[in-house]
């Protein structure tokens, strides 16, 4: 039978968490990330997804969102964009402290560790908010204990979409321990594609032509080496797997582990 909470009028629908939102931090008219609080008996593995949501004129809708903040943090952190007519984020985006978020009770999601075979350089490649995903395993400390070298891309329209991103490492670089963890093996390699910035270009153009290697200083693409995580828009994400076949690198599954995993960013 439904819970009838302390917040009136939400009923949480059974296998259903209700969790208090902690924090807001809006970055442009279309992005933004909150925080919430953990349930007590909640666990992922940190790369997952949940179905997050809010009750709308007394129904539930829920959307997948990849869960940014790590296992092993006590609280919970998403990365949102806002559409205007979006069924969900039209309302989330108006979210306050206080307020009472939905979440299904089961994470799941194939852009966990779990799923690569052993590597020594992780490339986790992201358009907007494909970087949520790799939020959480840029926090994780076995991300380190796996691979020697981690490289984050994100590639968005504009500089603005890029802040998240840059707050996140200047974060870590400035954590009590995940500074020592980290070291200098994580590289943020950010881009953009509509506006002047001194990194330009599609992630998929960076890799054809080479540059992304040129400027981060390491070899092209080598399947006995490279392991890659993919997550962006549908034809992002084909046009990145394609390449990173050429290079010889195979699509792997939770139960098939293999040199490279893809997810759709959450949209809508
Ligand atoms: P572009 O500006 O050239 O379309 P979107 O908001 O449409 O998902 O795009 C987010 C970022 O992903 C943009 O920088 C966009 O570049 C880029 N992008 C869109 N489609 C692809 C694709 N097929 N391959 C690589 N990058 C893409």
């Amino acid at each position: 039978a439904p819970v009838k909470t302390d917040n009136a009028q939400l009923i949480v629908p059974e296998g259903v968490y209700a969790e208090t939102v902690l924090s807001v931090t809006h970055y442009t008219d279309h992005l933004f990330r909150f925080r919430m609080t953990r349930p007590a008996g909640f666990r992922f593995r940190s790369g997952e997804f949940a179905m997050i949501g809010l009750m709308v004129e007394g129904k539930p809708i829920y959307r997948a969102y990849s869960i940014a903040s790590p296992s092993w943090d006590e609280e919970l952190e998403f990365f949102s964009i806002k559409v205007p007519n979006g069924p969900l984020t039209q309302h989330l985006q108006r979210i306050q402290p206080g307020d009472r978020v939905l979440m299904r009770k089961k994470p799941t999601g194939t852009l966990v560790l779990d799923a690569l075979t052993p590597g020594r350089r992780l490339y986790m490649f992201s358009t907007g908010t494909g970087i949520a995903p790799f939020a959480s395993l840029i926090r994780d400390p076995e991300t380190y204990e796996k691979f020697e070298e981690v490289i984050l891309t994100h590639t968005c329209r504009d500089v603005a979409e890029l802040k998240y991103g840059f707050d996140l490492v200047d974060e870590i670089k400035n954590h009590e321990f995940l500074a020592e963890v980290v070291g200098d093996k994580l590289k943020h390699y950010a881009t953009v594609t509509r506006e002047d910035y001194p990194f330009k270009g599609r992630i998929t153009t960076l890799i054809e032509n080479g540059k992304l290697f040129t400027d981060l200083g390491v070899p092209p693409l080598d399947p006995a080496i490279d392991r890659g995580m993919i997550c962006g828009s549908t034809a992002m994400l084909k046009d990145t797997k394609e390449l990173l076949e050429k290079a010889g690198l195979t699509e792997g599954a939770n139960n098939k582990p293999a040199e490279f995993v893809i997810e759709r960013a959450f949209v809508g």
